[in-house]
This record gives structure tokens, sequence and C-alpha cells, in this order.
């Protein structure tokens, strides 16, 4: 049983999306953490509330940024109660606080994670009513303080979350409606592309904006928190004006952006989303909002990069119309795309197919449930014929799975 030393600092981890476990690490050695190191959907790195206030505010791809509290065995209700039970909770808690304890993974010892969470539960409570005399309330909907209890067979990891809503949840775009990218994952998909602001980017199927407006963060160097509160505001140590500093310096680091973003979309109504949600992301002066087909492909400079999630369709009659898009944007590629590098996210991979051209690059990602591919394509200017389907060209697979 294992419960974090203080003295080198928290236990921290920030939790993403599969596949982007790398892209995250890279963030966080970019704030200075050297020591991250890369699980399954995890990044662990060390740190105190600054670096958690930190991590929160300007990490892009973190979906939420965890404190661990104790990490051991849990076979069964007993070795969990117990290492639950020595977690300090009244360090955690101010009296009147209220909290609710959020399971996932698999205990081989508990019939559902369900179940794990209300011995935790009991734990806490039992701890606190023991030193307070009185016990902290349950509260489902946005509790003070947020438990999150991680199953993996006999082990159990107990941490706090101090992010609240998840950390893709910017507050720049409405939440509902049909189902655009997460914004951690678009952020990934450019970090993947090697985008850093200074080439011209296009996105020729902009849907909500989200992509172009995550490049417009990364352009203008813009904390991508900047806009939202964390659960972290609550926890009884919380440092306003450690917060307050954090959040100045992230502003101090914002520019003008380099090069030219461009957003285009066929549709009237994604226009207006995407114009509408730039201005709430505070990026309206570095996006560029078109409407028009990706078909008439208009590259935005030279050595741009195209960033792109084209409709994949889950209704059944959809895939004639949509193999005959991909094959256009192929065909638009090859007749005005040379000299760019385009990366393609696409869920179904008989789709992907009809572009016509032979990937460079194939990373898998998932968006939500969804496994799909990132896929590169490199346009040669006067080299159509050599990356074709069926050409000889290298074809990497990275993290592909078997
Ligand atoms: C899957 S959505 C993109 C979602 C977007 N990444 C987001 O996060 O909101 C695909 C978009 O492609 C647009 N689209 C489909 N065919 C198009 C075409 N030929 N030209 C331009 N846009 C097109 C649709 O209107 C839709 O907004």
């Amino acid at each position: 049983m294992r419960t974090p030393a203080p003295d080198r600092g928290w236990e921290l981890v920030a939790t993403c999306t599969r596949g982007l476990e790398d892209v995250l690490r890279r963030e966080l050695t970019g704030l200075g953490h050297d020591e991250a190191r890369c699980g399954r959907g995890v990044v662990g790195f060390r740190g105190d509330l600054a670096a958690v206030y930190r991590a929160n505010l300007r990490l892009r791809t973190a979906m939420r940024v965890l404190r661990t509290l104790a990490e051991g065995p849990a076979a069964g209700r007993d070795s969990l109660y117990e290492l639950a039970a020595t977690v300090p909770w009244e360090e955690m808690f101010a009296r009147g606080m209220t909290f609710a304890v959020e399971s996932a993974g698999r205990g081989s010892g508990f019939a559902s994670a369900a179940f794990a969470a209300l011995i935790v539960k009991d734990a806490i409570v039992d701890r606190l009513r023991a030193r307070w005399g009185s016990r902290p309330d349950v509260a489902r909907e946005r509790p003070d303080l947020l438990v999150h209890l991680h199953l993996t067979g006999e082990r159990a990891g107990i941490a706090l979350d101090s992010s609240g809503e998840p950390l893709s949840h910017r507050g720049y775009r409405p939440r509902g409606g049909p189902a655009p990218l997460a914004e951690t994952l678009a952020a990934g998909v450019l970090l993947l592309a090697g985008y850093d602001g200074s080439q011209p980017l296009l996105d020729p199927m902009a849907g909500t904006g989200t992509i172009a407006i995550e490049a417009g963060l990364i352009a203008t160097r813009s904390a991508p928190g900047a806009r939202r509160a964390f659960a972290c505001e609550r926890w009884p140590r919380h440092q306003p004006s450690l917060l307050a500093a954090e959040r100045d310096g992230a502003a101090r680091l914002r520019r003008k952006a380099a090069a030219p973003i461009v957003a285009g979309d066929r549709d009237p109504a994604a226009v207006a989303a995407v114009r509408r949600n730039a201005l709430e992301a505070g990026v309206d002066d570095a996006v560029q909002v078109v409407q028009k087909d990706a078909l008439d492909l208009a590259l935005p400079g030279p050595g741009a990069l195209i960033v792109a999630n084209p409709p994949y369709g889950v209704r059944l009659g959809d895939t004639a119309a949509l193999r005959a898009l991909y094959r256009g944007l192929g065909d638009a590629f090859k007749r005005h795309g040379a000299g760019a590098t385009a990366w393609l996210l696409v869920g179904n991979p008989d789709l992907a197919k009809a572009v016509g051209l032979r990937p460079s690059r194939r990373i898998v990602l998932f968006n939500g449930p969804i496994e799909c591919r990132l896929l590169r394509f490199d346009l040669y200017e006067g080299s159509r014929g050599r990356q074709e389907v069926g050409s000889t060209g290298a074809d990497r697979q990275d993290s592909e799975r078997s």
C-alpha cells in the first residue's frame, strides 16, 4: 500500500484519449515535467498546487488532472476499505463540503465498480465521523469534492479530480447537439500533425470549427483553460492568488498568430457556428471563416497543413455519397494541394481508401468509442502518380494495433 510522499510534490495524473499519451507527455515536458511517464490513457507526473493549476489551464490534450491519494491492493471489500481509510480525508475536506465517488475500470473482487465506490464512500464517511463527529453529505450533482476510484484487477487507485468538467469543455462551444470532435482530440490531432502555429492551416470541413479554433489557440499561445473554472477551486487549500498568478502568466504568453488559419464549410449554419465559437474562444482575429466547398480547395499559403475530420456517417445509405466525397477530396488534393501535407481523421477505413492516395502515416486514435485513423498524405509537387494507392511508396504504420 502506498500513499504518495509529499516532499517530492504530489503524485499527479493527467488522463487523455488513447493514442494521445505521448503528445500529452510532451506537453508536460514543455511545462517542465521531465519526469512525466506515459501509461494507458494517462500520463503521470509530480507537482504542487501551482502545477495542478498550470496543468489544468495549459494542457491542450488532457481530459482531467487527478491528484493520486492512495494506490494499493484491493482484492475485496476489506482491503479496499483499508486502502481508502489510510487517506487523510480531513485534509481534503472542509466541514460542510459535499462529495461523490466516481469509479472506473474493473476489479476482480467486486461485482461492479459502482459497488466498490460505495466502499470508498463508507471509508471516507467513517474516518470523518470519527474525527469530526459529523459526516459529509454525498451530492451526485456538482459535488464539492470528486473522488476517483480506479480498479485494475486486484489493485485500486484513489485520486481527487482537480478539473471537474472534462478539460475538453473549454467553454467556447455550446454542449449538446450533433457530436463534433472533442476539443482535446482536435488539439491532439494538430500536435500530432506537427502544427505549431508557424504553418498556414486549412480545415475545409470545419463543422463547429474545433480544429481551426484549437489551431487558433495554439498559434496565439492561448491557454485552453483560460475561460473556465476548475474543481480544485473548491478545495479547502485552494489559493486564489496563486491561481490568479498562473492565469496572468498564461495570458502574458499570448501573441498574434504568425500564419493564416482558414476554416471552411459548405453549410451556412456551420459557418455561422464557427464564427460564433471563434469569437467566444477569443481567436476570431486569427481564424478566417469561409463558406466554400472543400472540393474547390484553395491552400492558405506555401507549406500549408490541411487538417480535417470529414463526415463518416453512421446511417445506412450514406456510404455511396460519402465515398464520392472522399474521392473528390483526393482529386482536389492531387489537383490543388501540391506542396501541402494533409491529415484526415477518419472513422471508416473503407471511405479512407476512396481518397485514392497512399497515406505516409497512420495513427490510431479514439473519438469517444469510435476507433479512428489519422492519415497523413504528402502532396508532392508534380508527383501525382507516385503516391497513388498501389504505388511502391513507403506505408508507415504508427501505433497501428494488431
Ligand atoms: C464531421 S463534421 C466536422 C466536425 C468538426 N471537426 C467539428 O469538430 O465540429 C463534417 C463537416 O463537413 C462538412 N462538409 C461535408 N461535405 C462538405 C463539402 N463538400 N465541402 C465543405 N464542407 C463539407 C459538413 O457540413 C460538416 O460540417
